[in-house]
């Protein structure tokens, strides 16, 4: 059975994990040796969000180190590694060509197989990777670059229901933060107001897309921006928020997080209601960080009978492990890349 090396830096994290594999069926049997990661959001915080230039001079700064550092923590060397694995699809197209380069020249230099990975499939799996998730389940995916609703037939084997046809989750949490200046990444600060005061909901925003498995989230960002120069929020010349708001970004925070938590409930019991064979949930990507969010979804499933998972807090954000995941899945169906392998 194979161990993988895997690499991931499709956005502005520079991340790499070392898996063994031994059983098929039981993904508790196999052990994730080691997952490191290099973070970049100090970088780029300073400018509200991912400067694309910033992040690959980064990746290629650190990813050596990195993939050192995650051999060593895993007791491995490059020698016992069988598979090289990477992200080559979707995100900034400088972030993925280094890591996926990188990945390309040692598994060339070392007469190892090479494996390209789907970051959106990485994120879809990554609840299993501590978990046996029963099949078929809903996979609600809503990170920072994406928001989408999937059903899981089976490893590899899936159909997309919905997803954003604007902003993703994590994008909106983000431009919110933005708008009242706070800072990036703006989801965890956001949790942190709303529970101030207790997850009210203030402004009561609109739930759009009630009727579909697709979201909208650019037009609740448009209605914080106006409901904030309505109140006056704003110093008008400079734009920027008085320095008495903090009762107003608590209310803000905590009004968008319940409309978001809203809209996802939402779409897994419409899906319930479609699909009567559905067994599990699996809510995945860096939104699902967000403790408030999860045990209202954890409720609606418990509500429907349903199992409910979500990945440990180090697998929702992006890593390498959910990527060396998929790699071993993919293993099993003899699915390699060869060193044409581009990225998208
Ligand atoms: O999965 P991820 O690391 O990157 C992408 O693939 O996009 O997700 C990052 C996103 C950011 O937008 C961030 O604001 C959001 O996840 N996020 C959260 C929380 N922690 C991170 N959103 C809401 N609540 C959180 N606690
Ligand atoms: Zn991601």
């Amino acid at each position: 059975m194979p161990i993988i090396l895997a690499i991931e830096s499709s956005c502005d994290e520079t991340a790499a994990a070392v898996y063994q594999a031994t059983s098929e069926n039981d993904n508790l049997k196999n052990k994730m040796l080691s997952s490191d990661l290099f973070s970049q959001i100090e970088m780029h915080k300073k400018f509200g969000g991912v400067v694309p230039e910033i992040a690959s001079k980064a990746h290629l700064e650190k990813i050596k180190l990195i993939v050192q550092s995650a051999l060593d923590k895993a007791n491995v060397t490059l020698k016992d590694v069988d598979i090289i694995a990477a992200t080559n699809k979707p995100g900034l197209p400088g972030s993925l060509l280094i890591g996926l380069s990188f990945a390309k020249a040692i598994a060339y230099a070392n007469n190892k197989k090479l494996i390209g990975i789907n970051h959106l499939e990485g994120h879809m799996f990554s609840a299993c990777i501590d978990n046996n998730i029963p099949f078929p389940f809903l996979c609600l995916t809503a990170s920072g670059g994406h928001t989408s609703f999937y059903i899981v037939n089976n490893y590899l084997e899936y159909q997309l229901l919905g997803q954003t046809l604007d902003d993703a989750a994590g994008e909106a949490f983000d431009k919110v933060a933005k708008l009242l200046e706070l800072d990036y990444p703006g989801g965890p600060i956001i949790e942190k107001l709303a529970e101030e005061v207790h997850f009210q909901d203030f402004f009561k925003y609109k739930r759009a897309m009630s009727n579909s498995y697709d979201f909208s989230f650019s037009g609740i960002k448009t209605a914080v921006f106006y409901d904030l120069i309505k109140k006056n929020a704003y110093n008008n010349i400079e734009k920027r928020l008085s320095d008495k708001s903090i009762y107003l970004k608590q209310q803000v925070s905590s009004s968008l997080l319940k409309a978001v938590a809203d809209i996802f409930k939402q779409k897994l019991i419409l899906a319930f209601k479609q699909f009567s064979n559905i067994k599990a949930v699996a809510f995945v990507g860096g939104v699902a960080c967000n403790k408030y969010i999860k045990s209202e979804l954890e409720k609606t499933c418990i509500n429907n009978n349903i199992a409910f998972f979500a990945p440990d807090k180090r697998y929702c954000t992006d890593n390498a492990a959910m990527i060396a995941f998929v790699a071993y899945r993919k293993f099993l169906n003899n699915q390699f890349s060869d060193f044409s392998l581009d990225i998208y």
